[in-house]
């Protein structure tokens, strides 16, 4: 029997890009750039590993703040086809997020505490990529910009985020372009539920009429899912590598997560369930 042999991929490819950069490879993904970008403070093999879980979560935080954003004018164009698009690869986005708790699923509180010290008051908490994903979601708090005072392009960027409308925000003006009497009133601050809201996402689910936006409330709740359940793996990782001690973000850690975690994101679509 003959062996089939695996050709050899191009090793002379042509020299397009800059001289002296590398492969082809590594100046598209700048390669060098990336992998220069981590640095333990301590000798403690563990942290490399917290770094790059929160580098690789922090870049998924904007690639999916990217889709949402896309998601967001999808609604605005009334074009729900690519609206629901959107938010499917968001949601594959949201469930790699889930899943990169793992990479710190062992972590000691001895292996933590060797270099917790060494991040001083560092915490996600102070998370731009974060925080923008929470005000596309409807969470706004204007009081937290003060934290940018010393990155004004992050602190204008947010601001502006501020402003615009949410995702929510638009998947109610969509309810009520298709004459489910809701008024969206897009604000500055956190979104606070309607039973306006609630009623239409309930006639969403129960009159006929409607039915064909229900899958769009169910893609919406997959989004509010996932969020939760990255904020619950977060809230695990935490109790198990630092138990109940206070956050270095300057809050009192367990508790102040579990309470941000029990809060539904898109609430009427959760609080129209107890009469569904
Ligand atoms: C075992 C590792 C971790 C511990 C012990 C930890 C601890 C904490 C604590 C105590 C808080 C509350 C705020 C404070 O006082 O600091 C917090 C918030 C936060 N952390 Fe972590 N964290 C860990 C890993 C991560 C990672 C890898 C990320 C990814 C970027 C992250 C992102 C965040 C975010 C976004 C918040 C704000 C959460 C919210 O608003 O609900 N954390 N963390």
């Amino acid at each position: 029997m003959g062996h089939d042999t695996v050709e050899t991929p191009n090793l002379s490819f042509g020299r397009g890009g800059e001289p002296g950069r590398g492969t082809p490879y590594a100046q598209y993904v700048r390669l060098e750039e990336l992998h220069s970008l981590q640095h333990p403070r301590s000798k403690e093999p563990a942290e490399l590993s917290f770094i790059v879980t929160t580098q690789v979560m922090e870049l998924l935080f904007d690639l999916l703040r990217h889709e949402w954003t896309q998601a967001r004018q999808a609604l605005r164009d009334d074009d729900l086809t690519a609206a629901l698009a959107a938010l499917r690869r968001g949601t594959h986005v949201q469930d790699v997020l889930v899943e990169s708790w793992d990479l710190l699923a062992t972590m000691t509180p001895q292996e933590f505490n060797s270099f917790r010290a060494l991040f001083g008051e560092a915490s996600g908490f102070q998370s731009s990529a974060f925080l923008h994903l929470e005000f596309l979601l409807g969470n706004k708090n204007a009081a937290l910009l003060n934290m940018y005072e010393e990155m004004p392009g992050t602190r204008a960027e947010l601001a502006e985020a501020l402003r615009e409308s949410s995702l929510y925000d638009e998947a109610l003006a969509l309810l009520a372009r298709r004459g489910l009497g809701v008024r969206p009133e897009p604000s500055e601050q956190r979104y606070r539920p309607s039973e306006e809201a609630a009623a239409a996402w309930r006639r969403v689910y129960t009159d006929p009429e409607y039915a064909a936006l229900q899958p769009f409330a169910e893609a919406l709740l997959d989004v509010a899912e996932r969020v939760t359940r990255w904020r619950q793996r977060h809230l695990s990782a935490v109790k198990r590598t630092m138990g109940g001690k206070p956050g270095s973000g300057g809050s009192s850690g367990l508790t102040w997560l579990r309470k941000s975690a029990e809060q539904d994101v898109f609430p009427e679509l959760w609080t129209i369930r107890d009469e569904l």
